[in-house]
């Protein structure tokens, strides 16, 4: 259906503190004026969910209970997945993870475990990091992409001393009203109103990890929104909440964004830029001054990424409206602070002493078996060239410094997300990832495969922009380049708890098996499920093999 864009006001999250029981339940809502009511998940509310407030240092227990009903997308449920089974149609395993969150192996939605209908963990999450704009999400491996899409996602505010979220921060950040939350989720939707996550381009079943790109774009669940703003200083919590799409934003009027912070905190200053790239996963805390524009002016949010995945392959065309802003009136006065925690965080800087304990390399690949080539399309991606359950698993300790040079040879970027770690870009070195290939090949799919590629270099290397200097939970690995990121595991002392107990399947939960087996109600000793996982953000991919556990030893 042709949809007007700007039509429907933006709805503005409410937020609540981290606390108490959130049910995941089944609603229905309008996505636009001229839509008719899609059916969607939510949590407490018809989609997405409310913004959890929680302060550093203290602990929040809460209970998520599962009241879904059958799957509002049962049709693409797809049984050739990781441990999906014909009852996710009619009674959908669901788990939450909170995405930047350092917490309990237990508490950390290991995409292993999930909960039916009537069900649903409780979890304890320990706060331990300084201030950011972290996420909650469904993790079920095997339909995550799907439980996203109808709406299991939300904002989760960590406060400190700092951005305090009130009026009075000493930092002088905007607050309450002018401190937004921004969801950006791209969807396509049928004429009925159901979401449709499958595009023309979709690999078969069995194979349909490619990646969701949609035609529309929502902002907290509206495609298209239209916001009033007053003439002042808005703080956008921005979060890509998006299957696939990278967005590379701008404003329609010229005015830059100030971008004040990353994934995992805020930055030390301001950075002037007037665009920034947000891969799935990622967030960004953009300040916008609309203070000197006149009553009844527009400024539009755009998207202008060239194209969708990094190439230009999918000849699908980018979504380039996202929202648009309306001055009308004037706000409190306010200024874009010239610094931010004054030092008082983690430094934007790389520590003079950084020198890596271990140096990895990491591959992300096409799926490697010759004998099933010719019907797989080359999107279908894998890291290391391992299934994501298998034995092979990498294994680290806490408190150590890593760098991974992670090798893109796909025609995709992918954005990496490790749980656990924090982490900050070094570089990106662009190569050849035909010659790489041809001077090593990779064994048949099952055999870890990661050499070298530095050898490979077809350019320089580039340092991050300087937005994207700040810690970090997502990172974007462009197509045939070498990402070097820098990989903190944090302290057991830092954390509070031992980061490799085994998970115990607690009662109502089922268990995939890290071998394979589904529903395994007895876990041998090395099947005991452990650890935390790395994986691709495209939601697509994760579902499938784009994903490896890890263990951090204590
Ligand atoms: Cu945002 Cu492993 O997840
Ligand atoms: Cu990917």
């Amino acid at each position: 259906p042709t949809l007007e864009p700007f039509v429907d006001p933006l709805p503005i999250i409410e937020t609540v503190s981290a606390a108490g029981e959130l049910a995941a339940m089944s609603g229905t809502h309008r996505y636009h004026r001229d839509l008719p009511e899609t059916r969607s998940w939510g949590f407490e509310r018809p989609v997405l969910g409310p913004t959890l407030e929680a302060r550093r240092d203290q602990v929040a227990h809460i209970g998520f209970r599962n009241e879904l009903g059958t799957h509002v997308l049962a049709q693409h449920v797809d049984l050739t997945m990781h441990g999906v089974t014909e009852l996710d149609r009619t009674d959908p395993r669901f788990t939450v993870h909170l995405h930047g969150g350092t917490n309990r192996p237990d508490s950390d939605g290991h995409p292993l475990i999930g909960w039916r209908n009537g069900g649903g963990p409780r979890f304890e999450y320990s706060n331990r990091q300084e201030a950011a704009g972290l996420w909650y999400h469904d993790h079920t491996m095997g339909i995550s992409r799907l439980n996203i899409q109808a709406g299991l996602a939300g904002m989760y505010y960590l406060r400190d001393e700092f951005d305090t979220g009130a009026d009075d921060n000493p930092i002088g950040l905007p607050s309450g009203e002018f401190e937004i939350p921004l969801i950006v989720q791209d969807r396509t939707f049928n004429a009925d109103g159901t979401l449709q996550p499958m595009v023309a381009w979709y690999l078969p079943t069995g194979y349909n990890q490619s990646g969701q790109l949609g035609d529309v774009a929502c902002v907290n669940g509206v495609v298209w929104p239209r916001l009033e703003v007053r003439r002042t200083v808005y703080r956008f919590r921005v979060l890509n909440g998006s299957n696939s799409r990278p967005y590379l934003f701008t404003l329609s009027n010229g005015m830059p964004f100030f971008a004040i912070g990353g994934d995992l905190g805020l930055l030390d200053a301001p950075v002037i830029t007037p665009t920034i790239r947000v891969s799935p996963g990622e967030r960004v805390d953009l300040l916008v001054d609309f203070g000197p524009l006149r009553d009844g002016e527009v400024v539009d949010l755009l998207n202008v990424a060239l194209n969708d995945l990094g190439n230009s392959i999918f000849m699908i065309p980018a979504v380039r409206d996202i929202m648009r802003f309306t001055v009308a009136g004037d706000g409190p006065p306010a200024a874009v602070p010239p610094v931010l925690r004054g030092g008082a965080g983690l430094p934007d800087t790389l520590e003079p002493s950084y020198s890596p304990e271990t140096v990895r390399t990491m591959t992300m690949m096409g799926y490697n078996d010759p004998a099933r080539a010719a019907a797989v399309f080359p999107g279908m991606g894998v890291l290391n060239n391992l299934p994501f359950l298998g034995t092979d698993i990498d294994m680290t300790r806490a408190g150590t410094t890593e760098r991974w040079d992670i090798v893109n040879t796909t025609a995709f970027d992918h954005p990496v997300h490790i749980h656990l770690a924090r982490m900050r870009v070094l570089s990106r070195l662009p190569i050849n990832a035909a010659a790489y290939w041809a001077a090593n090949p990779p064994p048949a799919f099952g055999t870890r495969w990661a050499p070298p590629a530095d050898a490979y270099a077809v350019g320089s290397e580039q340092l991050p922009p300087a937005w994207e200097l700040g810690w970090k939970d997502t990172v974007e690995c462009p197509t045939e380049t070498v990402t070097r990121i820098m990989v903190r595991w944090p302290s057991v002392e830092e954390m509070g708890f031992d980061p490799d107990r085994p998970v115990a399947v607690p009662p109502g939960a089922e268990a995939i098996s890290p071998t394979g087996m589904h529903d395994a109600e007895q876990l041998s000793d090395d099947e005991q499920i452990r650890g935390y996982v790395w994986h691709c953000h495209n939601l697509d991919h994760a579902d499938h093999d784009m994903m490896q556990q890890i263990r951090v030893l204590p």
